[in-house]
């Protein structure tokens, strides 16, 4: 139910809209006013969201496959006439693994979802965002930028993807699309709780993602959601940005400091 106008009139389709991140960022904008296309490779979040959300319609849609986002696009476009925004929110962040660990089938595979997903949904939906001077929204990570322990492909895939929204906001420009993205932090959300789970100490992990945050606590997908309409809505002279949303997670060093993490002063040698 709309409480907000700020994005009134607006068609907003949300990959990876089904859970977590993404249905933060769907209800968000339904909110605000916009009509919004859910689009998942899993069924049972997006249905169950359609059902809840008036102003919502769900597509099944996996973003690896080109033919899936052709029809996400053609059909977005023919049930509601415009489009006006597009969240690349669709992801996935593998188990630990060190680089030993790792292969290339499964970088290349992360690759096609994290990087390759955001590129084909945008290519599709571009001539319809030119139309209204639409704008894009990349969910990146701030681990693209600071780097992440036993996460080589992962975060490799998110510095691409806030490398190719500043490429893209300077080819698009021209005709007055804007494209960001947001770098979140830690986010409650299932696949956060489904990696905790593999871990030995799944409270003491979840309690170190929450330590992270200088606010003390992991942020919420509502507040992602927040960041991005604000990103769509009010933010008209910003372009190529990356907007953390991560509780001052990198803020590192005075922080670690802070909660204890760096209780040996090294004597410095006379
Ligand atoms: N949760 C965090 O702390 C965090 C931090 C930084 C960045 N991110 C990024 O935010 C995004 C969402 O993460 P989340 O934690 O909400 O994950 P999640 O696993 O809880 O939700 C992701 C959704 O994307 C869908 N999806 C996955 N592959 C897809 C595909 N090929 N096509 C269409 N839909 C697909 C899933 O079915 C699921 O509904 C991801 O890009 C992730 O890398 C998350």
């Amino acid at each position: 139910m709309a409480t907000g106008t700020r994005y009134a009139g607006k068609v907003v389709v949300v990959t990876g809209g089904g859970r977590g991140i993404g249905a933060g960022i769907a209800r968000a904008f339904v909110q605000n006013g916009a009509q919004v296309v859910i689009c998942d490779k899993d069924e049972s979040g997006g249905r169950a969201l359609e059902q809840e959300l008036t102003g919502t319609v769900f597509i099944l849609c996996d973003v690896t496959r080109e033919k899936d986002v052709q029809t996400l696009i053609s059909e977005t476009v023919r049930r509601f006439g415009r489009l006006d925004c597009v969240v690349n929110n669709a992801g996935y962040h593998p188990p630990p693994q060190w680089p030993e660990e790792t292969s290339a089938e499964g970088f290349r595979q992360l690759l096609e979802l994290n990087l390759l997903g955001t590129y084909t949904v945008t290519k599709f939906a571009l001539p319809h965002l030119r139309k209204n001077q639409g704008n894009i929204i990349n969910i990146s990570s701030l681990v693209g930028a600071i780097g992440q322990v036993q996460a080589v492909p992962y975060v490799a895939t998110k510095g691409a993807v806030t490398a190719m929204t500043k490429a893209l906001a300077l080819d698009e420009s021209r005709y007055g699309v804007r494209v960001n993205c947001i770098s979140p932090g830690n986010i409650w959300t299932p696949m956060w709780e489904g990696l905790a789970a593999l871990t030995p100490d799944p409270a003491a992990t979840v309690l170190q993602g929450t330590m992270n945050q200088p606010l003390g606590r992991m942020g919420q997908p509502a507040e992602v959601g927040a960041a991005a309409v604000f990103l769509a809505s009010e933010a008209t002279f910003c372009t190529g940005i990356e907007l953390l949303v991560t509780g001052g997670a990198e803020l590192g060093y005075g922080h670690k400091a802070m909660k204890g993490t760096l209780v040996e002063v090294p004597t410095i040698p006379s």
